[in-house]
């Protein structure tokens, strides 16, 4: 069973409090929460002050998705939301071991973020120092994009890597995932699903959670 982790992104942001609630009582692991700059990515969403009032409402342990340059100087301010997981990009840190030390020293777990185009093998020497990594699957800024058919053959290169390496690493997964492409997705590898519209869409999200997790590994 993967874990699953709702992305806020495509929640109704006028009425926060009543999507905070139905996480609350979903299947939910995780609550997955997308802060952009629009500079890494073309896009901005929130930052702390929204957080700040989410992280007192949600009861699921949060998961911080960074694309913002520089991610490593918000570390105390993640510390301070309570996160359960902080997530950096690859592409956005030159010092990526120094940022992984400082997310641990700050009682966080660390995980590693890479876009479509950044290659696996980028992280074999940094592997077991970090406690997840999340592909992108698909061009971080928007929710509601098209899955990147590519990414299945990743994730399974990625599992090679942390079997290879005796390492315990999570694989994410962030983009497109859905009915069709989250099977697939878990029976390559994955064990962390994160959903924005796929959940929030939906009539009925709470029953998307639930199917989702009840997604088995053959
Ligand atoms: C996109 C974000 C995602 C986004 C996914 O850059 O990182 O977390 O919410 O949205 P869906 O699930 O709709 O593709
Ligand atoms: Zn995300």
């Amino acid at each position: 069973m993967p874990l699953i982790s709702p992305s806020l992104l495509s929640a109704d942001f006028a009425h926060l409090a009543k999507d905070l609630d139905m996480i609350n009582r979903s299947e939910a692991d995780w609550l997955h929460l997308d802060v952009m700059d629009g500079v890494f990515v073309p896009n901005i969403s929130f930052g702390f002050p929204v957080l700040e009032a989410v992280a007192k409402h949600c009861q699921k342990p949060l998961d911080v998705h960074l694309m913002i340059v520089d991610p490593g100087k918000f570390t105390p301010q993640v510390k301070a939301l309570g996160a359960h997981i902080m997530n950096v990009h690859y592409e956005a840190c030159p010092h990526l071991h120094r940022t992984i030390q400082q997310i641990h020293h700050a009682g966080m777990q660390a995980g590693v973020t890479l876009n479509p185009h950044t290659p696996v093998h980028v992280l074999e020497d940094i592997i077991q120092d970090i406690d997840m990594v999340l592909l992108m699957t698909v061009n971080p800024g928007f929710g509601g994009q098209q899955f990147i058919e590519h990414s299945i053959q990743k994730v399974k290169k990625l599992k090679e890597l942390i079997q290879r390496t005796g390492s315990h690493t999570l694989i994410q997964v962030d983009g497109g995932v859905n009915a069709d492409t989250a099977p697939r997705l878990v029976q390559a590898g994955v064990d962390v699903l994160v959903a924005g519209s796929y959940v929030f869409g939906a009539e009925q999200p709470e029953e998307r959670i639930k199917q989702l997790k009840q997604i088995q590994k053959n």
